[in-house]
């Protein structure tokens, strides 16, 4: 399926530093993907009651990979009934070592079958391999080993309270990390002892759908584990859903707002992880190669389709003229093309919609007045792609730097002092993550604690690990995900 003709594109680069790479494509004549898949639901491939499939696209060739089920509220219905028996029945009252043992037996299988995942990820969504392989797979292997060992240590993990499961838990995960996101949400929920329907995203429901397969291999106990594709009506039928206990969310802040509006009032509890605008801020004194390929790491790859991507950039002012060469130069080396093939950096664009949108924004940023630079290599002719773009000569209050763009695009700005920095990080609705680059540690510390976000790494950037807790402030959610903190909800402690 690995397209030549993408191979021979990135090879048309001219790299200003005179290298070359031949094609390195990870082959996928092993991948086996049906020609459309039902829902899973009590254990089984269930079709959609109305009868409708929507294809889903290998966005790097705009050419259709499957088809899947188009869910409505029956489906919901259905799938949330087969939740609550097999809660009531079985999962709740399962001893916590026994759910422990199915967790790891999934945790193992997607380490046998990684690969396969992979590919199939990179395939759906438009990711390089690089990062399939090498990032989201890997930890979604453990994320289930991570909770498998909580399944039975829960009163160890909230000692002198009493632990109980919340019940069926409604799950809506985004594109950007479709299986990673799935195992964020199914791994703790499993082990605190509730039961899930999952609606994975509309462009990215393949490696979800091969997740359901694992299920059967662990010989899941039915209804433990039920996904339901379709898009946002899909969705909107699960958060609505009577007998659904919780709702866990990743996606829009827009979405976001409007589940919480739906379920005020309702004692469904929910969790959000929305969007984030998050600032790498770089010192002075900071090693600057590092902190270039850190930015870099932050926001072009995987083309930017990361909540906390590093979308901001804050340089201090007597080293920005050198770090914004820098980045420049680095912009210039990076490979933009086939995601299959292992020398990308920079994939397709997940849909035709998000790439209307990260050109909406580059012509919004053209309109406020701010430089645009864009690397001059090659794009593939079909497909979705976007180069890696920089704005500068930004102000604080230009929607290119309030706003979330989802793209390989990042805005500069500069500051003179630490109050400074510290101020326009924290100057936008959002608060999920952040960066600081520094030779001195009393500054990581000011800066880490004064800062409103979930997340902030010092030297290094989107590093992630199932025992550290994620989530935002302001507008970028409520609630953790990972961690101890992860299975608070879902968890009744009395
Ligand atoms: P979205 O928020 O519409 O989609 C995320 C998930 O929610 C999908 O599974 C979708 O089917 C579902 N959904 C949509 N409407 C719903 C509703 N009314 N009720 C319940 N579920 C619903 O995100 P979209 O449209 O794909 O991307 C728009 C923007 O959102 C992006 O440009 C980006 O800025 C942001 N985004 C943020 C993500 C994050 O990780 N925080 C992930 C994806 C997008
Ligand atoms: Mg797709």
């Amino acid at each position: 399926m690995t397209s030549k003709k993408q191979g021979k594109e990135s090879r048309k680069l001219d790299f200003s530093t005179g290298w070359d790479y031949a094609p390195a494509p990870q082959s996928s004549a092993d991948i086996t993907l049906a020609k459309r898949y039902k829902h899973f639901i009590n254990g089984k491939f269930v079709a959609p009651a109305n009868g409708k499939y929507f294809s889903t696209i290998n966005p790097a060739t705009a050419r259709p990979l499957a088809k899947v089920a188009a869910g409505n509220a029956r489906d919901i219905d259905k799938a949330v009934k087969a939740a609550r028996a097999a809660y009531r029945n079985v999962w709740s009252k399962m001893a916590p070592a026994e759910r422990g043992k199915y967790l790891f037996r999934v945790a193992r299988i997607i380490q046998e079958r990684s690969r396969e995942f992979a590919v199939i990820e990179s395939l759906d969504g438009g990711k390089p391999i690089r990062e399939s392989r090498d990032v989201d797979i890997p930890l979604v292997a453990a994320h289930f080993f991570y909770n498998a060992g909580w399944a039975d240590k829960l009163n160890y993990a909230f000692p002198t309270r009493s632990v109980k499961p919340v019940g069926v838990a409604g799950q809506i995960i985004p594109w950007n990390f479709p299986l990673l996101m799935a195992a964020w949400k199914i791994a703790p929920a499993l082990a605190c002892g509730n039961t899930v329907v999952l609606k994975p995203a509309e462009t990215t429901p393949l490696t979800a759908m091969k997740l359901a397969e694992v299920m059967q291999d662990a010989d899941l106990p039915p209804g433990v584990v039920n996904i339901v594709t379709g898009a946002g009506d899909t969705g909107a039928a699960l958060v609505q859903h009577p007998d659904v206990d919780k709702i866990a969310f990743t996606g829009s802040t827009q979405v976001g707002k409007q589940i919480q509006r739906q379920l005020a009032g309702t004692g469904k509890r929910y969790s959000l992880e929305l969007g984030g605008k998050a600032a790498n801020i770089v010192f002075a004194d900071a090693a600057i190669d590092q902190a270039v390929e850190g930015i870099v790491n932050g926001i072009f790859f995987n083309q930017g389709h990361v909540c906390c991507a590093g979308s901001r950039l804050l340089v201090q002012e007597s080293v920005a003229e050198e770090v914004i060469r820098k980045l420049k130069d680095r912009m210039e080396t990076l490979i933009v093309g086939d995601p299959l093939d292992k020398n990308t950096d920079i994939g397709a664009i997940n849909s035709k919609e998000q790439l209307e949108r990260i050109n909406a924004y580059l012509k919004i940023g053209a309109e406020e007045g701010v430089q645009v630079y864009q690397s001059s290599c090659a794009v593939p002719d079909t497909g979705f792609w976007c180069r890696p773009t920089l704005f500068t000569g930004v102000a604080q209050s230009n929607r290119v730097v309030q706003e979330e763009i989802f793209g390989p695009v990042l805005a500069v700005q500069t500051f003179r002092t630490v109050n400074e920095a510290i101020a326009k990080s924290n100057n936008t609705p959002y608060g999920l993550s952040g960066g600081v680059w520094t030779d001195k540690g009393a500054k990581i510390f000011k800066v880490t604690r004064d800062i409103r976000a979930g997340v902030i790494w010092a030297n290094t950037f989107n590093k992630f690990d199932p025992t550290s807790p994620f989530g935002g402030y302001k507008e970028s959610g409520i609630g953790r995900e990972g961690g101890l903190h992860g299975l608070e909800p879902y968890v009744t402690l009395n």
